[in-house]
């Protein structure tokens, strides 16, 4: 057994390695360091917690530990780049459940008996811990149905969706009232129950209520919860770690909901509240018919365009990640380079299906960090650009989003390539992308659509190049 003293250390300096790994996710070059330090972090806290903190159980611990160990590795090992959202939010929903659970666990604990105000903050720690939990297990496990595709990604727009909001959150403030004096007395399952419900039901209102587009804000809220939800079950073990790791990772869930919010142009606190977003879009803004023809392109054509440019401009989507095209991308960009033609990749924040994807990939694939910059940055570069390469892209390159007001992804910041001498766009048929919206894009007089897997596309080009 481990001393308090020693506890204590261990915990300040996972705590400290926790901060380190978050500072390090912030830039590409640090973030494989940052990496390491949370993993450290999290071995020394678990070493801390097992020897320090546990006081039996132990075998019980062990076949917990190991079966957790090996499902995260066979995870690890089978997941594709293009599923690590759906896991993501899976993941999530295990933090929200093993926060009901010890929720219920420690109200049913008699052991350590309180009483007075100490007994009211107990209670009031159960009760927003099961509540936290409750609604982040379900808003994930819907998450997690959306993104894998198991259900329809179309937002669920009940009539009175907002006053359905605001009576589960005042039957949750009732109950909670409820639940306090009752438990005081010994009492307090029913209303228990009753709120577990509500959070339940909330949860999924909530995520269901949003879709299309509006999708990765939802992901990086329920990360912010899924932290809360940790730093609860923190309060209720009285464990410190679990309650600054929490509120680390709640704050900078929410910090980064609040950057996704920005960056699709979205109001952070009609997030919280459910069904924002789409208030105004119809049908018609997704099906509206589109004037124009859409021009094919060979790929030895492509190649004559890009020999004659000077500047480039890459934009990769989802269909980067599909095709696991990044390789063939980053001997694309050498070729090109050799040439003496200027390369920048225009990243948008919600590219893909996760926060960072493109990043992740290019980063993979070791694409130089210093030509990959953020929408913001070079936006206004386009009417320089002599070809844009759209690889895989469709919902962030969508001009609907700034010229259509009915539109679903109305209001959305979007790349401009239309700006730019050409688009080349590589996909491999006119369906649409994640918002289920047509794009315009596409039938503009100066872009032209090389269809085709996107690594296949990718490495004809590189073979002509040759
Ligand atoms: P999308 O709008 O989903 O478009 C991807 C395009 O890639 C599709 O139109 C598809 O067209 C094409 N594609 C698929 N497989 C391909 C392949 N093997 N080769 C070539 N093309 C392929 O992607 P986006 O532009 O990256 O936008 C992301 C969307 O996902 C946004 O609506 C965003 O809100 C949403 N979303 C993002 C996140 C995060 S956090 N990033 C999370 C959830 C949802 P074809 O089928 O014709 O090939």
């Amino acid at each position: 057994m481990l001393s308090q003293g020693v506890i204590t250390a261990a915990y300040i300096g996972s705590s400290i390695l926790f901060i380190l790994a978050l500072g390090g996710l912030s830039s590409q070059e640090s973030s494989k360091r940052g990496n390491y330090y949370g993993m450290a972090g999290m071995l020394l806290a678990l070493v801390a917690t097992v020897f320090g903190v546990v006081t039996g159980n132990f075998w019980i611990l062990a076949i917990a530990m190991i079966a957790g160990a090996v499902v995260g590795l066979i995870l690890a090992a089978k997941v594709q780049m293009t599923q690590m959202p759906e896991l993501v939010a899976i993941l999530h929903s295990m933090v929200g459940l093993a926060a009901v659970l010890v929720g219920y666990a420690t109200f049913l604990d008699h052991s350590h008996p309180l009483e007075g105000v100490e007994k009211t903050i107990h209670s009031i720690e159960i009760y927003l811990g099961i509540l936290i939990g409750g609604l982040t297990f379900s808003g994930s496990v819907i998450a997690y149905l959306k993104l894998s595709a198991k259900i329809g990604g179309k937002p669920l727009m009940l009539p009175a969706r907002h006053w359905l909001n605001l009576s589960l959150g005042i039957g949750a403030i009732v109950v909670g009232y409820l639940f306090v004096t009752q438990s005081a007395g010994g009492e307090g399952m029913t209303p228990l129950l009753i709120m577990t419900a509500i959070a339940l039901v909330f949860g999924i209102h909530m995520v269901m209520a949003i879709g299309g587009a509006d999708m990765p804000v939802v992901v990086s809220m329920l990360n912010s919860y899924s932290g809360w939800a940790a730093a609860a079950t923190g309060f209720m073990l009285g464990n410190d770690l679990l309650i600054v790791v929490g509120a680390l990772v709640g704050s900078s869930g929410a910090i980064l909901s609040y950057i996704m919010c920005r960056a699709m142009n979205r109001k952070f606190f009609a997030v919280i509240a459910g069904g924002f977003g789409t208030p105004k879009a119809t049908a018609g803004g997704a099906s509206a018919e589109i004037e124009g023809d859409v021009t094919p392109i060979e790929s030895n054509e492509v190649v004559n365009l890009l020999k004659d440019a000077k500047e480039v401009m890459i934009i990769p989507g989802y269909g980067m990640a599909v095709a696991q095209a990044q390789h063939s991308v980053r001997e694309l960009v050498g070729k090109l380079r050799a040439e003496g033609i200027n390369v920048r990749f225009g990243i948008h924040p919600v590219a893909g299906r996760m926060p960072g994807h493109m990043n992740v990939l290019l980063a993979e694939a070791k694409v130089p960090y210093d030509i990959v910059f953020e929408m913001d940055e070079i936006n206004d570069d386009f009417p320089n650009v002599d070809v844009s390469i759209v690889i895989g892209a469709n919902d962030i390159v969508n001009p609907a989003a700034l010229d259509v007001p009915d539109s679903p992804i109305a209001g959305m910041p979007v790349l401009e390539p239309w700006n730019g001498e050409t688009t080349i766009i590589l996909k491999r048929s006119m369906a649409t992308g994640y918002a289920g919206v047509q794009n315009p894009l596409f039938y503009k007089d100066n872009s032209r659509m090389l269809f085709g897997d996107a690594k296949d596309s990718i490495n004809s080009l590189v073979k002509g190049l040759d």
